[in-house]
């Protein structure tokens, strides 16, 4: 099994990709595989709401959104990250985030997923909730830890400071190994996932 742990940082070596290494270390030792996937250093936008994915198959505007595609596909689990941005998550990994599910959703349904996120002082549980809208929209379950999962840092070399976040950080690792190694028992045991309902779309229009 293989959790792919996105860090949705411009800094690939900073404090989000400190606390999504401490993630892995836990993973490992439980014997589940991991892949860190940075989205870049260059701003990611937000999805337009063309449509051109559904003729594709995949985000038209093409970068991180979609190279990170054949590592979605056979992904467990997913571990979302990114840092604290004016008290809410870094708006480039929300707009990773929108354009993954809009264009590949498949990728996501009902794999576990969790989120964490970094930051120098404040905004972290308003940056938590905002990284979880997306794995809610695809029946990801959502797994938690002992606390809100946050890592306190401006910089990569501050985070070993947070021992309660990182601790944190490893909890976090092992409950999601924990909830991968009882699906794919259930799955031996022919308990599957359901199909959703989806005929019916309301717009509240009135
Ligand atoms: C544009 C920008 C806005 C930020 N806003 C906040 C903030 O609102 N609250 C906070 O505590 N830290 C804020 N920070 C600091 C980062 O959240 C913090 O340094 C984080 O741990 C960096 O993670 P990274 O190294 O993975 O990028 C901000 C940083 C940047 C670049």
């Amino acid at each position: 099994m293989n959790v792919l742990l996105i860090n949705g940082s411009p800094h690939a070596h900073g404090c989000t990709d400190a606390a999504l290494r401490e993630v892995a270390a836990a993973l490992e030792a439980d014997g589940i595989e991991t892949t860190i996937f940075h989205i870049g250093s260059q701003p990611v936008a937000g999805c337009i709401g063309c449509g051109g994915c559904v003729k594709a198959g995949h985000c038209v505007f093409g970068g991180p959104v979609v190279d990170v595609l054949p590592l979605a596909e056979k992904a467990d689990g997913f571990v979302f990250g990114a840092p604290v941005h004016y008290a809410t998550a870094a708006a480039g990994m929300l707009g990773f985030l929108h354009r993954l599910g809009y264009s590949a959703g498949r990728t996501l349904r009902h794999k576990p997923a969790a989120v964490v996120t970094t930051a120098r002082r404040a905004g972290t549980t308003s940056a938590l909730e905002a990284l979880e809208k997306v794995p809610q929209f695809y029946e990801m379950p959502l797994i938690s830890s002992t606390y809100w999962p946050m890592v306190h840092g401006n910089s990569a070399d501050q985070v070993p400071g947070d021992a309660e976040g990182l601790q944190i950080m490893r909890n976090l690792g092992h409950n999601m190994a924990w909830i991968l190694k009882c699906i794919e028992a259930g799955k031996a045991a022919g308990v599957t996932a359901p199909t959703a309902e989806n005929s019916v779309r309301t717009n509240f229009v009135r």
